[in-house]
């Protein structure tokens, strides 16, 4: 891009920010828990849904009880954005990362399940069009406020170099993470084992992700986020779901799930983000994993997402964000949890497989052939991996190193326990 193009897409940046802003300090609140919505609030969410929601070529019902609309390519979320009015959809991505690691080849015994989405038993979305689950009014009206529908709350992000305790302790969230900083990266890889963690509070949730940073632990830090959840508040149930997520301003005003806003542009029509992911590992049984792979196109300079060998599910496009425009600073892959117990005692929503990496496999949830893109759009090894984790007897990480799985990690715990209350 030319640099004066480029200036241009920042002040364009800053001012639709400016406007999002604007945007929040208008907003209405909605019922808090327990309290029963009022016509308002039920308009406004019936309002926020028509916007949402696009008209659905093909619809697929789910025996987990979600609605899939299968939505014409050019009608999805990301076309409401105005930067992307005259967008040309992608259809692929110039560069593909060369890997390590030759997936179909890597032969671990213990874990060669494939892993699909539950809807996908009941259909299959046509060409040209991309599987989006349908947003419900119960969905919205369990928000905060219809604006947070979909988004993160503030300061969630695990900051390992933090020691600060009561930063750590403000947030409620709590994280088991390996991480990689002081290079530029442009993506990471990693194969993630999926469990149903349980869940304690329906405000509570538990995920596995890998995070994408740009920039420093600011008002305006850049993440792009993908890996598996368990979130009873957005999905209203306990299912394990694939989701993405982004931001461009540590959670303020940019970004959010899946494809609840405009943003992320879809080109695959197999895979829905946000759709329950099935089977999910069993304690001293069966172990299923997810691999998930998200790099920077050096030719267009889109962000792209992976889902497994076979899905290449779409593209954040690069004016989304700022430092991300240019590469990531950090790394992360692990765990996060919320802790919001109002009596002050820890929660017992779990983290991966709700054990400790010392009982290993089959029994402690991890990450594997944990990878990241350099500038050559070369796949490789990780250098200098850390840890971090705010209470190691609440939810611990340990790395490892071997043929097979690469550089590998085991990460989670229980929550609540004698030696964390
Ligand atoms: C989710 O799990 C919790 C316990 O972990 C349970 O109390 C709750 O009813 C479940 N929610 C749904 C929608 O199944």
């Amino acid at each position: 891009m030319a640099a004066a193009q480029f200036r241009r897409e920042r002040t364009r940046i800053a001012v639709a920010r400016a406007l999002f802003f604007f945007s929040f300090s208008c907003l209405i609140s909605l019922s808090g828990a327990g309290r029963l919505p009022s016509s308002r609030q039920k308009l406004e969410a019936h309002k926020h849904l028509k916007r949402i929601n696009k008209p659905a070529v093909k619809t697929i019902q789910s025996r987990d009880g979600d609605t899939i609309d299968c939505v014409h390519i050019s009608h999805q979320p990301a076309f409401d954005h105005p930067f992307l009015k005259d967008h040309k959809i992608q259809m692929r991505p110039s560069y593909h990362p060369e890997g390590l690691y030759d997936e179909s080849k890597v032969s671990t015994k213990e874990t060669t399940n494939p892993v699909t989405q539950l809807w996908q038993m009941n259909g299959r979305c046509p060409e040209d069009t991309i599987p989006i689950r349908r947003t419900k009014k119960d969905d919205v009206l369990r928000a905060s406020s219809v604006k947070r529908y979909g988004k993160k709350k503030h300061r969630t992000i695990p900051q390992p170099r933090s020691a600060d305790p009561d930063i750590v302790h403000e947030s409620g969230h709590q994280h088991a993470i390996a991480y990689v900083e002081g290079d530029t990266y442009y993506g990471a890889k990693a194969t993630i084992n999926v469990w149903e963690p349980k869940i304690q509070q329906p405000n509570e949730f538990s995920l596995s992700q890998i995070w994408i940073l740009g920039g420093s632990f600011g008002e305006d830090l850049n993440s792009i986020e993908a890996g598996w959840q368990v979130s009873p508040d957005l999905y209203g149930d306990n299912n394990t779901r694939l989701f993405t997520y982004w931001t461009s301003d540590a959670y303020q005003a940019t970004g959010c799930y899946n494809l609840l806003c405009s943003g992320f542009i879809q080109i695959n029509s197999q895979i829905a983000m946000g759709a329950s992911i099935s089977p999910v590992s069993a304690y001293r049984n069966s172990q299923y994993d997810i691999s998930i792979l998200v790099w920077k196109d050096s030719k267009e300079g889109h962000w792209w997402m992976q889902f497994g060998n076979d899905y290449v599910l779409g593209y954040w496009p690069s004016f989304l964000f700022s430092y991300l425009a240019d590469s990531a600073t950090m790394i992360e892959w692990g765990g996060e949890v919320v802790n919001s117990e109002p009596n002050g005692q820890h929660t017992s929503t779990q983290m991966g497989s709700g054990h400790f990496p010392e009982e290993g496999f089959g029994k402690a949830s991890y990450f594997r052939n944990i990878q990241v893109v350099d500038s050559s759009n070369n796949l490789k090894a990780p250098k200098g991996i850390g840890t971090f984790t705010e209470q190691s007897n609440c939810y611990d990480v340990q790395t490892g190193n071997n043929g097979d799985w690469g550089h590998y990690f085991y990460f989670g715990g229980p929550g609540r326990n004698p030696n964390c209350s």
